[in-house]
């Protein structure tokens, strides 16, 4: 098996800390800034096209900028050439304290896969996804309410470079858009009317001829902070720890997961108290308010065997385990089991949920997991994951590990259970602010000796793993009322 290059891939940015004013010459002009904020829940995803012009000879590394306090919540950067699918390096430096006083900046480089000459230009396409960045306003709600949801960012995108021209987009999920700022200041820049509103999104610009707007002078003078208020349909739910094993045992060929799920809805706090006989006549008439969880479902792979699911009370005999539809009617990518959870109450919105679900998979099978594009899916975020590899007994030192991207910490440690003799190497994955883009695949290469079983005393065995997935396909509302529901 050929492994992947995963550690330049994206995602994974090196961080240099400023220790010196950092000078960033001023060689490109950006000729066109679009950037477009597609609104969602716990992750609002954002993607700025810079089409800029090389303003010098052998021009090969690329600033730009995000404002701190948006980048403190950016769980995720990549960045592109426009049409091109392999990520860029990008480096992540620190802050100047000195230039930056009350609203500092973030610089992050790009390194250009080739040196520009003097006007050639090139479009890069920086990706980023903020978690938690937008807020319930109001932020309590009755039962039955609907949701709404806050978010603010800058009007102008800053940059170290002149900027022709440029405009924020901000999409809306839903239709509804309650309001949207319109500061009068918007109007030094502005080529017509400094914002407009069609259909569920609002268009900042564009703007014409701005200077290097890097420094704190812009950000503290000329930079305003703009809020779209917006309707969101979906509850708001935060993975706020994830904590996986996952065995690999090479008798049986099996893999077994064991996940320990905290979920918390991130949505209005209620206001009042909760009413179970008003939420089981809001589900008949299907007037729940979206904000409250009530069931959902998460995606196993195809061929999980004897899946499980308890919490603090014990098994819960509301959930329902669905296996995958046989191979030949659906598309490999679309094939998928389902376990519908129903919690014992209704998540609202600053309720906790804990539960631990596990199940075995065929250990040839472990990469097969689906990417299918459902409607109502929901690829929470997760705040905090802890995943455990626990390699067969046996399996020796040379283990490596392969990481679409950085962790926080790595650990190699020994998992001793009673029937082994010597223990287990396991090795502990650490990663905080995980988004839907940490999904793809671990790998962890090792050699295990059979020496007892087979004349060949070495194999050496690979697995892929997505071991950071964790996907949630929650409907909007609890529509059925089981006759079981409770037991
Ligand atoms: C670069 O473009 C500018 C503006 O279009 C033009 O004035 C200048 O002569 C060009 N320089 C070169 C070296 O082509
Ligand atoms: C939970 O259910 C499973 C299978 O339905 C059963 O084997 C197990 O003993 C049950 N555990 C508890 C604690 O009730
Ligand atoms: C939910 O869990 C968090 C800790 O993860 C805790 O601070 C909070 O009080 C809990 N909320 C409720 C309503 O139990
Ligand atoms: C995770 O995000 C939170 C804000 O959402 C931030 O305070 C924290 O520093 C981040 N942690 C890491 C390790 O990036």
């Amino acid at each position: 098996m050929v492994l992947p290059q995963l550690f330049l891939v994206a995602g994974c940015y090196l961080i240099s800390p400023v220790t010196a004013a950092l000078q960033v010459p001023l060689s490109f002009e950006n000729t066109a800034v679009v950037r477009t904020i597609e609104l969602g829940g716990s992750e609002v995803h954002v993607t700025t096209s810079y089409t800029t012009r090389s303003l010098g000879k052998e021009n090969n590394v690329y600033y730009f900028v995000v404002p701190k306090k948006e980048d403190d919540k950016t769980s995720w950067v990549d960045v592109k050439i426009k049409g091109q699918s392999s990520p860029l390096l990008v480096e992540k430096h620190g802050i100047d304290a000195l230039l930056h006083k009350s609203q500092p900046v973030i610089y992050y480089s790009v390194d250009l896969p080739k040196w520009l000459n003097i006007n050639e230009s090139v479009t890069l396409l920086v990706n980023t996804i903020e978690s938690h960045a937008s807020i319930p306003l109001p932020a309590t709600a009755k039962q039955n309410d609907p949701q709404s949801l806050l978010y603010e960012t800058g009007a102008y995108v800053q940059s170290p470079y002149t900027t022709v021209n440029q405009r924020t987009k901000i999409r809306s999920p839903s239709p509804t858009i309650h309001s949207y700022s319109d500061p009068p200041s918007l109007s030094r820049f502005a080529v017509n009317a400094p914002v407009t509103k069609s259909g569920a999104s609002v268009t900042y610009g564009p703007f014409k001829d701005i200077p290097p707007s890097d420094d704190g002078g812009f950000s503290d003078e000329i930079q305003e902070t703009v809020k779209v208020h917006y309707q969101y349909e979906k509850p708001l739910v935060t993975v706020a720890l994830l904590r996986r094993a996952a065995e690999i045992s090479h008798w049986g060929s099996n893999l077994n997961i064991q996940d320990n799920i905290h979920l918390r809805n991130d949505g209005p706090r209620l206001d009042g108290h909760f009413s179970r006989l008003q939420f089981q006549q809001q589900a008949y008439q299907r007037a729940v308010g979206n904000h409250v969880l009530g069931s959902f479902t998460i995606r196993l792979p195809p061929d999980v065997r004897d899946p499980y699911y308890t919490d603090i009370v014990g098994n819960v005999s509301t959930s329902r385990f669905r296996p995958a539809p046989p191979k030949v009617k659906s598309r490999a990518s679309e094939r998928f089991s389902s376990l519908d959870v129903r919690p014992r109450y209704p998540l609202l919105g600053g309720w906790n949920y804990s539960f631990t679900l596990g199940w075995d998979t065929p250990l040839e099978n472990s990469a097969v997991y689906d990417k299918s594009q459902n409607k109502y899916t929901i690829r929470s975020v997760v705040d905090d994951a802890e995943v455990k590899v626990i390699l067969p007994e046996g399996a020796r030192a040379d283990i490596q590990i392969y990481t679409p991207f950085a962790m926080d910490s790595i650990a190699r440690d020994t998992h001793i259970t009673f029937l082994d003799t010597k223990g287990r190497p396991s090795i502990t994955l650490s990663k905080r602010n995980l988004t839907e883009k940490h999904t793809s695949p671990i790998y962890v290469t090792y050699t295990v000796s059979l020496s007892a079983h087979f004349s060949k005393v070495v194999a050496v065995s690979s697995a892929a793993f997505l071991l950071f997935s964790l996907m949630f396909v929650v409907r909007r509302v609890d529509t059925t009322i089981r006759s079981n529901t409770q037991k």
